[in-house]
């Protein structure tokens, strides 16, 4: 199978793929051609426990082979033990008790998210943040900020977008049904939002009676060394989960906390998939692991940034999800596929790290020799 079958077969709406991959292990990834790679990147913070895992292999074939669908008419054991697992989570960092629905993606988590504040506080209007990523659905683009990705398709009229200062949340009145924010702006090129802000954006929220709901798809579930980025600062009201959760399944998930947990109803929402069986139980076997690898986020996570430092590189961001600033980041991310590493630019000066949450110093090393040798 070639690139140009692809251009052929499939929409043009991501511009022809690089690489057409093969299999995986640990952080390494093979194309057809038999290329290795290491990968920084794990399928954009998704991979957390790398390629090939075995303990999801066998969660996924023992799930499948008992059931893999039962539509929302029933439930699973799966499906109730990882909404269990979330609400312990949450409150394992001091969060709020609630109720979780389950989706098969990010944007859906915030379509749903988005819901519960219309309920919440009907005709309210929503606030995001300049340089905001919360998906490409109608509703989560409405509140993206990218004006060439959102323009044509802008939706939900009313959504406000305010710099990410003190200043402009002191500006907010009680129209606001929620405010909607990322501990850490990834897509902006990982800008991590100063704790004064998400102090002041949870005392805004309730000064207004408006929802404070999180975005932890990126930096949820251990990509930072924590289950949540938020959590060692503030509390929210409505979180919303994905990527690194199924460690590779889609899923998606919103954490509603507080008054917030009761206000969906029959009627109010729904999803033929969400809580698939299968995927919710490979999301409970990578938390399994995930909670064993949170150590290791953290110290691969402050060594990388270190040796990145020392080697004269501006570093932003924690735990595993980094940004290097570089110059011409896209023209770097070719230079290192060349060497072997799979990387990518958030923007022109911007290198995104997010690998997967078992990589070690040892493995990364390499990286770090050959960034030097393409940017010093
Ligand atoms: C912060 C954030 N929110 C939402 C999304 C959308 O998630 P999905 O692509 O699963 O719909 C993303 C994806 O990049 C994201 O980074």
């Amino acid at each position: 199978m070639t690139i140009s079958t692809y251009e052929s077969v499939y929409v043009n709406a991501f511009g022809a793929p690089s690489l057409v991959l093969d299999h995986g292990q640990g952080v390494y990834v093979w194309d057809t051609d038999g290329n290795k790679y290491l990968d920084l990147l794990a399928g954009i913070a998704v991979n957390a426990l790398g390629y090939a895992d075995p303990t999801m292999t066998e969660a996924m074939t023992e799930q499948a082979s008992k059931l893999s669908h039962v539509s929302n008419f029933f439930t699973t054991e799966p499906q109730i033990n990882l909404a269990k697992t979330l609400l312990d989570l949450l409150a394992s960092e001091g969060g709020k008790p609630g109720k979780v629905f389950l989706a098969n993606s990010g944007a859906e988590a915030n379509e749903g998210a988005l819901k519960l504040a219309m309920l919440h506080k009907p005709g309210g209007k929503f606030v995001a943040l300049e340089g905001a990523f919360h998906g490409r659905t109608l509703g989560s683009l409405s509140i993206t900020y990218k004006t060439a990705i959102r323009e044509r398709f802008n939706q939900i009229a009313g959504c406000e977008f305010i710099e990410p200062t003190v200043e402009s949340l002191e500006t907010l009145g009680d129209d606001v049904a929620a405010i909607f924010l990322e501990p850490i702006q990834g897509e902006r090129g990982v800008v991590p939002l100063s704790e004064e802000f998400l102090l002041k954006a949870r005392e805004t929220a309730d000064r207004i009676g408006a929802l404070l709901v999180v975005d932890e798809i990126q930096t949820g579930m251990g990509r930072t060394g924590r289950w949540f980025a938020h959590t060692d600062t503030i509390q929210a009201d409505v979180i919303t989960l994905a990527k690194g959760l199924g460690g590779g399944m889609p899923i998606g998930a919103i954490i509603a906390t507080g008054e917030a947990a009761d206000l969906f109803t029959p009627g109010s929402h729904g999803s033929t998939f969400g809580g698939n069986p299968v995927v919710a139980a490979v999301a409970l076997a990578v938390l399994g692991k995930v909670k064993d690898l949170l150590p290791n986020v953290q110290k691969t996570g402050a060594w990388i940034k270190t040796e990145l430092e020392k080697a004269g590189f501006a570093v932003r961001g924690k735990g595993l999800l980094l940004g290097i600033e570089v110059s011409d980041a896209p023209g770097l991310v070719a230079e290192l596929r060349a060497k072997g590493f799979i990387a990518n630019a958030t923007g022109p000066d911007t290198l995104r790290i997010a690998p997967p949450l078992i990589m070690t110093p040892e493995e990364f090393e390499p990286f770090i020799a050959a960034l030097v040798e393409l940017r010093k």
